[in-house]
Parts: structure tokens; sequence; C-alpha cells
């Protein structure tokens, strides 16, 4: 009321100044319009927009075969791709580097030629160097591990490196030879 008399006695007609309840409803109307539009336009866009799952890369070149000593777990890899490389005496797999437990990364004992969990004291077996291809290395004997460590997939690409998916895992426990570390890339052959 003070703010209609202050404009009268300026000569000011209030109603060219005040916004009347109408003017209110209208403005309230179009924003809901335009705030629909506006919802409308983000989700059609992002409709629009391809779905793309940018997976991280898990195929890794570990160098030429010559490099890596037979009968020996090389452990160059197992800070940036949590593998080892075992070179066997007719050639090559990657031993994934988690514990079947609860998924701790064991430790490879040379001294001791076996692979500790240093959470629950699970073991797993070293190399058996009269074995090639089918060795017991991996295997679970000790603490609450129910089942071997597992390989990677691995063969050798056209520049003559050993190439490796560590995501892509094989058990030795599976029947499923396709699956299991019977698989043709579960190891590579090399060098008998
Ligand atoms: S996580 Fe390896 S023994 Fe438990």
């Amino acid at each position: 009321m003070a703010n209609l008399d202050i404009l009268t006695r300026e000569g000011c007609d209030p109603t060219q100044h005040i916004w009347s309840r109408r003017n209110f409803v209208g403005l309230a109307a179009w924003g809901t319009v335009l705030g629909s539009l506006t919802v409308g336009t983000v989700a059609f866009g992002r409709f629009m927009y391809p779905r793309v799952l940018y997976e991280p890369n898990t195929q890794v070149k570990l160098g030429k075969p010559s490099e890596y000593i037979v009968n020996q777990v090389n452990e160059k890899w197992i800070k940036d791709y949590r593998l080892w490389l075992v070179r066997v005496s007719d050639g090559f797999f990657a031993l994934y580097a988690k514990c079947t437990h609860l998924g701790c990364t064991p430790r490879w004992l040379q001294a001791e030629n076996k692979f500790k969990c240093p959470c629950h004291g699970s073991g797993f077996k070293g190399i058996d160097p009269s074995l090639g291809s089918p060795n017991i290395t991996g295997i679970n004997f000790e603490g609450p591990a129910p089942r071997p460590l597992e390989r990677c997939k691995i063969g050798l690409a056209e520049d003559g490196q050993i190439v490796v998916d560590f995501g892509i895992t094989f058990r030795m426990e599976l029947p499923d030879p396709q699956k299991s570390w019977a698989a043709p890339n579960a190891f590579l052959k090399y060098g008998a």
C-alpha cells in the first residue's frame, strides 16, 4: 500500500508499474513451457549421443621370447599388469597374480619355489622343471584358497613379441577345454 501511495504522489500510474496476478500467472506458464522444452531438448541430445564404453586396454606386449629364461618366474610385469610371465621348457604362460581366496596379490618366493599370499597364508606351487606346459605352477596347496591361480590369454604378435591379455583368464579346474588351462590361448608354445 505504501508503494502505491508513493507512486500516486509522484504522478505515476500504479497499474503501469506493479505486476498484476494475471502477469504472474502468465509468466509462470511461460516459465513452465520453457523449462519443459529445455528438459526435452537435453534429454533428446543425450539420447542421440552414442553410448560408447571405453574399456581400458588389457592387451600388452611383453617383449621377445628370447628375453626370458627357461624355468623361471619373471616378476617384471607384476607392478604394471599384475601378472607373472613364466617360461617352461616348451613355452610360456602368464599367471594372474590374484589370490583365489579373497583377491590379494601373492608374492613369488623363489627360494621356496612357491607363491605365498600375505593375507591369509594361501600357497600356490612354483615350477616343476621336469614338466612342460602341463606344469604345477599356480596350483593351490595350502591355506584357504579354493582353486589354482588363473592364467591369462597369451600369444605371439606379428612383430615377434609376446602379447598377453590380462582381461581374459583361464581356470585350471573348469571342464570346458576352451576355458581351462588346456585352452590353446592359455599357453604359448615356444622353443621345444
Ligand atoms: S586373500 Fe589370499 S589367502 Fe586370503
